[in-house]
């Protein structure tokens, strides 16, 4: 019988000292010029001190033409080493992954008004933030796998345990992995083995590029358990270390557990993507983390305990109090709380704001922590979600010309 507080080794020989895993979480905190700063110093610290068994950070991009958002860090030839060395050994407490994106067609228009994808158009129907995204050509999809590979290889350099490719939430890579946005008619597209072709790829790439001790992890989406299963054998058997299931997008978030019109996602589990997670859990023999939703304890040790996840992944619960990790894990609660406002009002606010609102106001949490603040537990949802919708157009707008000059002048060096 496996329990939370259990150690898991993983093939590369990383140990994590328990099975809690701190989910991803964007913190949007880079400096101007989309380093990691001393507050990603200081929040990963405290991630770390928190006492999870991993921590995997939020989105890093490979590419500083698109961004997840404003003040995003970016991994490329313009990145500071030593800011990365420092970010490092803050969060060394812990092991400590570096998850890696490229948001694809989830990229507002503010950010770069000419986003890219597997296909040309529908544009993400979200209050008219997202442009038309232009399909990718296959020498550009070579140089992203060369960008996902060189920022892994810098990350492990300056002293991170591993890196967490992200193929999940209708990111650029989940988006080729998903028929409704891959298209596409070349080796990229149709079977399953085209759509996947450019993740496999880069983790081939990425696990014969990086030491044999570093973590190469995957985040997949839990959209077809079938496609799940066959998935996880190829990554298994390209040298992935962990597996970790979440799911949803943009248009339909349930990730944060909401469906597409706003409303709360209800199922028998407290996590929507317990089933998928068991299905792959029980085809692969590399663990998987189940992500999203977990909030008790009787539901974390079924989980465990069922084998449908080798770990469990968090996010909400310990962007608000990091410290909650360890306490749960050494027993001393029962209750990953989350104590975040919601949203009412008619349904077409509720889609359009509703994941803005929750993921805004944890984001805010972690900026607080970031500048060795508590959290603000009366932080109004509504002023939460404006920050992370208007708040972070308006950051990227004014910042765009900036860093397209030096994604340009990075472009130009590699060339
Ligand atoms: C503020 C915030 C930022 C997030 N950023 C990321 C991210 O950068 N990468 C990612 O894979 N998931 C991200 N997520 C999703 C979380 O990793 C996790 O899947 C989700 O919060 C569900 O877990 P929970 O119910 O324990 O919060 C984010 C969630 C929140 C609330």
């Amino acid at each position: 019988m496996t329990v939370l507080s259990d150690p898991l080794e993983l093939p590369c020989g990383v140990v994590l000292p328990n099975r809690l895993v701190r989910a991803a979480m964007t913190e949007s905190i880079a400096d101007r010029r989309h380093d990691p700063s001393e507050r990603h110093d200081r929040l990963y610290r405290e991630a770390a001190a928190g006492g999870p068994g991993l921590v995997i950070t939020g989105n890093v991009m490979v590419d500083r033409a698109h961004l997840e958002r404003a003040r995003n860090v970016v991994v490329d030839g313009e990145t500071d080493p030593a800011a990365l060395q420092r970010w490092a050994a803050a969060a060394s407490g812990v092991p400590t992954i570096v998850q890696l994106s490229h948001p694809g067609r989830q990229e507002t228009r503010y950010v770069n008004p000419h986003p890219v994808g597997p296909s040309t158009g529908p544009a993400v129907a979200l209050g008219g933030a997202y442009a038309r995204p232009r399909a990718l050509a296959a020498y550009e999809i070579a140089e992203l796998q060369r960008r996902f590979v060189d920022a892994g290889v810098r990350l492990v350099g300056a002293g991170f345990a591993g890196v967490e490719v992200h193929a999940a939430h209708g990111y650029l890579l989940s988006s080729f992995l998903d028929p409704a946005t891959n298209r596409r008619t070349d080796a990229h597209g149709g079977s399953l083995e085209n759509r996947a072709r450019f993740l496999l790829g880069i983790v081939t790439t990425m696990r014969r590029a990086l030491p044999p001790h570093a973590a190469v992890v995957v985040k997949l989406d839990a959209r077809d358990d079938d496609e799940l299963v066959t998935l996880g054998r190829w990554l298994q058997d390209a040298g992935v270390d962990l597996l970790e299931v979440s799911g949803g997008n943009y248009e339909a978030p349930a990730m944060v557990g909401l469906d597409a019109s706003g409303a709360e996602l209800a199922g028998e589990h407290e996590s929507p993507f317990w089933n998928s997670a068991a299905a792959l859990a029980g085809a692969v023999d590399v663990p998987v983390v189940l992500t999203g939703g977990f909030r008790t304890r009787a539901e974390v040790d079924r989980a465990l305990d069922a084998g449908v996840c080798a770990a469990v992944g968090v996010g909400r619960p310990l962007a608000v109090r990091p410290d909650l990790a360890g306490r749960f894990v050494r027993g001393e609660t029962d209750d990953l709380d989350r104590p975040a406002p919601r949203l009412g009002g008619p349904a077409p606010v509720r889609k359009l704001l509703g994941a803005a609102v929750g993921a805004g106001w944890h984001r805010i949490q972690l900026a607080r922590t970031a500048d060795g603040r508590g959290p603000l537990l009366g932080l109004p949802a509504l002023a939460a979600g404006v920050d992370y919708s208007v708040g972070d157009w308006t950051r990227s707008l004014v910042e765009r010309p900036g860093r397209m000059r030096r994604a340009a002048r990075e472009r130009a060096a590699r060339h």
